[in-house]
């Protein structure tokens, strides 16, 4: 069995990101699970927090997910043509302390896919996201570009991805993702 930790990177209760990880997850191949993770409960970083508590609970139980998993997928919303500071505040409490970043991050395969109303489809986010990923020593999967745009429109009220292009695009994204995800652990 192959297992992802998905990441989506808004905290919104009706997050456009949050329902396409939700529809990777009903779309992964078989052999392949996916785990929705959260950015709920972790506060702004602050160092004089973390040299006085160590990590928030919020951040060791992500931790904990993540080295779980074989894999992470990060579902990133756009702002301001880059990525979302409440996003990226959540991987740099994961990066701490710097000696934990091979175990949590390192090596390990990671998809970048993401959703918004406008037109470009998070490319900017998505790209905005490479350099960290390089930082953290992570293996970023390039054999597809999944870059959902007038997303408002391709989900039903209850949540459901019900465009039938962007399901099949999704499912492709995931099938071969995975096996990525398979080929890095064999
Ligand atoms: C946005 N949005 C946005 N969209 C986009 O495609 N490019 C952009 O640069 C921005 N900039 C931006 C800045 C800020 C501060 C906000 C709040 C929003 C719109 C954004 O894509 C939209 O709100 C999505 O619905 C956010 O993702 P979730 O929360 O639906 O997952």
């Amino acid at each position: 069995m192959i297992a992802i930790a998905g990441l989506p990177g808004s905290l919104r209760a009706g997050s456009l990101n949050a329902r396409l990880l939700a529809a990777a997850r009903a779309l992964a191949p078989e052999g392949c699970s996916v785990e929705a993770l959260s950015l709920r409960g972790v506060p702004l970083y602050d160092a004089d927090v973390e040299a006085a508590e160590g990590l928030p609970a919020a951040v060791v139980s992500l931790k904990a997910r993540i080295v779980a998993a074989d894999s992470l997928l990060l579902v990133t919303p756009e702002y301001n043509n880059s990525l979302p500071g409440v996003f990226k505040n959540t991987i740099d409490w994961l990066s701490r302390p710097p000696a934990d970043i091979v175990r949590v991050f390192g090596e390990r395969p990671v998809g970048l896919i993401g959703a918004t109303p406008g037109v470009a489809g998070t490319r900017l986010a998505q790209s905005a996201w490479l350099p960290v990923l390089r930082t953290l020593g992570m293996r970023p999967w390039f054999g597809r570009q999944l870059y959902v745009t007038g997303a408002h429109k391709l989900f039903d009220e209850s949540g459901e991805l019900t465009d039938e292009g962007t399901r099949d695009r999704l499912s492709t994204y995931m099938r071969e993702f995975a096996a990525f995800v398979a080929a890095c652990r064999a």
